[in-house]
């Protein structure tokens, strides 16, 4: 059964409702058209897909393809459709094999034993940051004083970007999200961003280091699998999905333990719910409003609606974590519930490679709070908190905090 003559709403909607929820149409859609047309800037109309278990079951099946060069793939803005120059196609808009060929260059640098290993240097982190708060305090912008700085500092570290240099590129990679930006601010900062990585690159080759572009450059470049400009292109990647979407959710997870009665202080109580917490946030609080775009290589059928060959498809992963089927009482933010089929990461051969990392530094920020200043609470209602809309990736640009 297909659903073409049903009304197409506009994609992505006004902001509407709870910010901290996914937008009501999406909820509705999810109950009574779980596989459904929407309607895109450029009046195409690809399909959006609500539904926890079909939002998985899509995201492994090799009929979707990622691939921003394949015909119809539903662009969510004009600047997104014009950007894709060289630059953007990384590994996370191709398909195997040349997905996979790329993505094995990095499995190694995310494996859990590296990852752990690093949790020293975050939890190192999240202290300083702490001190420097309270030495300020006893109010600050977490957003600046913490969530941002945080996972900026580790991913630099780890590609061996110097951090004195984040002013330049935190700029440039949020416009590079911003779905309202035009084509000609996004071209300009991919073009400056893969600039500057390619000349640190090209510093990395003159003299390697202990770092992630050191070793694409030893390990990749110089035998000839990747191509400088290629190197760039991957670091450019890691240093995006690295710093935004972290910082981000480290902010709604704030936001949404102090909203949900007793949750924070059950935190507090015994830190041993952590990491439960941090699954339960990563469900109840998507920092990718959109959905994850693919383009159909062949007629499928997704929900029972057959989609055809060309066609988009957006796979809503907020509605797909509140969806009743998969999680009793969803949207309620419980700390205690187990959480972990959630689908906030993806799924499948796309699933985010940087989950290690990103669980690393969730824990490590929750853990600092909630021992550092257990009697943080946010200092504002949530409907007056600065919210990130109209982007890829939802959040704060500020959080007013106080102890
Ligand atoms: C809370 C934080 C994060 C969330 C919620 C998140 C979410 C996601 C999701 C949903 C995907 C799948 C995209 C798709 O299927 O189209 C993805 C892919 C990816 N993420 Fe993350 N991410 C986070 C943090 C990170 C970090 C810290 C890094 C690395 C530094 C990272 C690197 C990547 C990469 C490289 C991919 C592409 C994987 C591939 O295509 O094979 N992410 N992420």
């Amino acid at each position: 059964m297909t659903t073409t003559d049903s009304p197409t709403p506009a994609f992505p909607a006004a902001a509407t409702g709870c910010p901290m929820d996914p937008a009501p149409f999406m909820t509705e859609l999810r109950e009574e058209r779980p596989v459904s047309r929407v309607t895109l800037w450029d009046g195409s109309r690809p399909w959006l897909v609500t539904r926890h278990a079909d939002v998985r079951q899509a995201l492994r099946d090799a009929r979707l393809s990622s691939d921003v060069r394949r015909a119809g793939f539903p662009f969510l803005s004009a600047a997104q459709a014009e950007a894709i120059g060289e630059a953007l196609i990384t590994f996370i808009r191709m398909d195997p094999p040349e997905h996979t060929q790329q993505r094995r260059m990095l499995t190694s640098e995310f494996i859990v034993k590296r990852m752990e290993a690093l949790r020293v240097e975050v939890d190192a982190t999240v202290d300083a940051l702490i001190d420097a708060m309270v030495a300020a305090g006893p109010s600050a912008d977490l957003m600046e004083a913490f969530a941002l700085p945080l996972p900026s500092m580790v991913i630099c570290r780890m590609l061996g970007v110097p951090y004195e240099d984040h002013g330049y590129f935190q700029h440039r990679s949020q416009l590079v999200q911003d779905t309202t930006a035009t084509p000609e601010q996004v071209n300009t900062a991919l073009g400056e961003l893969a600039q500057y990585l390619a000349e640190l690159a090209g510093k990395k080759d003159a003299e390697p280091g202990d770092d992630l572009i050191s070793r694409l450059v030893v390990e990749q470049e110089r035998t000839g699998r990747l191509t400088r400009h290629e190197v760039a292109g991957m670091a450019l990647n890691l240093l995006i999905a690295g710093h935004e979407t972290t910082a981000n959710q480290i902010a709604l997870g704030v936001v949404a333990l102090q909203s949900h009665p007793g949750q924070w202080e059950k935190l507090v109580a015994d830190p041993s719910l952590i990491p439960g917490a941090v699954e339960e946030i990563l469900r109840h609080q998507s920092i990718i409003p959109t959905g994850l775009q693919r383009v159909a290589r062949e007629d499928m059928e997704i929900g029972g609606v057959t989609i055809r060959a060309g066609e988009g498809v957006l796979l809503q992963t907020s509605t797909a974590n509140r969806d009743p089927r998969a999680f009793d009482d969803p949207d309620r933010l419980d700390v205690e519930r187990e959480a972990r089929h959630h689908v906030a990461f993806g799924f499948g051969v796309h699933q985010c490679l940087g989950q290690p990392l990103a669980r690393v530094e969730l824990q490590s920020a929750l853990a600092g709070l909630v021992r550092r200043l257990p009697g943080l609470t946010v200092a504002a209602p949530v409907e007056e908190l600065d919210f990130r809309h109209g982007g890829n990736i939802f959040g704060l640009f500020s959080l007013p905090v106080q102890w």
